[in-house]
């Protein structure tokens, strides 16, 4: 039986990994989930797996090389697929310095703890035991013209306290691989949207707007490109590249699905309007009149895009879920999940969401 250890499992894209890995492996794998309950992170994404005798979870910070070395020595940890961080543009740019630290050193306390337990006397690595580490396309920076797209070897240029974060995680990352041979993989994946997304994000943030009948607060002229992917094709990307991919190398993963952030409002508007039943107060409420442009984001990257060709030629992924079907999905879930909505935006989430939109 394989053995992961999962950092950030608690979070959006990590909860639904765990998910999507017991729905494909079930027994097969045992899943130690590390995460240290920021915000972001919510046990009640993980109800339905928390009693299988094949998880694990640890409340612990990445940073914390005692805890995390604890769990390399007690166990045979084959597999460590690293999704623990900091990942907010906004907040980043209000406060970097928890990115720094998660980011950068927790990604370097993850390597450590793996390198010294995998590391042979000889300096290899014992066999079949590797290390993803889960990026972002912002490390890029922005696409000015049409027609361009992120490869691979697209030279970095970050620009916001997060993708700068992200970056340097990247670079440590690539250098324990060139410098020691360490056995790892780095995915850098375009925006998710899906399930389990904390509403500080653009797309539950409208949707749980629209559905109390809130402004939607849309960044400078609403015409910034992101490329959206469905959380769960993210998950499969993820799992693909660890077993199929070559070690050492990098990963784009991306939905070909480029949207103007405008486009993604309005749709949203159309959908949950429609789907909310007849006779209910809001669904009037819900319309184009509660779009509402604000104060442009603070270097605000234009256009993300991704071109996923060496994903696809060496792995064999694709982005399976059209855009179409997977926003009425996510719209269907978060209607479903009305309480998990109202648990994660009590308490906190509204003095951060007054203060971030109080302009
Ligand atoms: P998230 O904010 O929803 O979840 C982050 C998780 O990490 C939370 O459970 C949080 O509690 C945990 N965490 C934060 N700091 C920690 C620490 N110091 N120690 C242990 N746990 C800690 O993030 P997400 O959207 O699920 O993103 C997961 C990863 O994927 C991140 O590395 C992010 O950079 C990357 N990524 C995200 C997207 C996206 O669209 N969301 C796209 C590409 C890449
Ligand atoms: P976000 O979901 O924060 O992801 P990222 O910044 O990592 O791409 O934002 C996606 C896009 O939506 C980005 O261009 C900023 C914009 N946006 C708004 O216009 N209004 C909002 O309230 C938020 C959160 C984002």
């Amino acid at each position: 039986m394989r053995t992961y250890l999962v950092t950030g499992g608690a979070g959006f894209i990590g909860s639904n990994y765990i998910h999507y890995m017991f729905k494909k492996y079930g027994e097969e794998i045992r899943i130690i989930n590390l995460d240290k309950l920021t915000y972001a992170g919510n046990l009640e994404n993980l109800k339905d797996v928390e009693n299988l005798p094949n998880y694990t979870f640890v409340k612990a910070d990445v940073c914390d090389s005692e805890a995390v070395n604890r769990i390399f020595e007690e166990n045979d940890i084959q597999r460590v697929v690293h999704f623990a961080a900091e990942s907010h543009v906004d907040r980043s740019i209000r406060n970097p310095d928890v990115f720094v630290k998660t980011n950068v050193l927790g990604t370097l306390t993850m390597l450590n703890a793996a390198k010294a337990a995998w590391e042979l006397p000889d300096g290899s690595f014992r066999p079949d035991h590797k290390f993803l580490h889960v990026s972002t396309d912002e490390v890029y920076g922005s696409l000015e013209k049409e027609g361009e797209y992120f490869y691979e070897t697209t030279p970095y240029d970050p620009h916001s306290p997060y993708s700068a974060s992200k970056a340097s995680s990247d670079f440590m990352v690539k250098a324990y691989i060139d410098t020691y041979g360490f056995p790892a993989n780095i995915t850098n994946c375009s925006n998710n949207y899906g399930p389990y997304q904390f509403p500080e994000k653009l797309i539950p943030l409208m949707i749980n707007n629209a559905l109390h009948g809130k402004s939607l607060p849309v960044y400078g002229d609403g015409k910034n490109v992101r490329d959206w992917l469905y959380v769960e094709d993210h998950c499969k990307g993820i799992d693909m590249v660890q077993e199929k991919g070559r070690l050492g190398q990098t990963y784009n993963i991306g939905g070909h699905n480029e949207k103007q952030n405008i486009e993604i409002v309005k749709l949203i508007i159309e959908i949950v309007a429609e789907k909310l039943p007849e006779g209910d107060p809001r669904k009037a409420a819900v319309n184009e009149s509660l779009i509402t442009y604000v104060t442009d984001r603070k270097g605000h990257d234009r256009r993300y895009a991704i071109a996923p060709d060496k994903i696809k030629a060496e792995v064999g992924w694709y982005p399976e879920t059209m855009f179409a079907e997977g926003i009425r999905k996510t719209i269907e879930w978060y209607l479903d999940h009305a309480e998990w909505m109202k648990n994660v935006t009590s308490g906190d989430y509204q003095k951060y969401y007054e203060e971030m939109y109080k302009a």
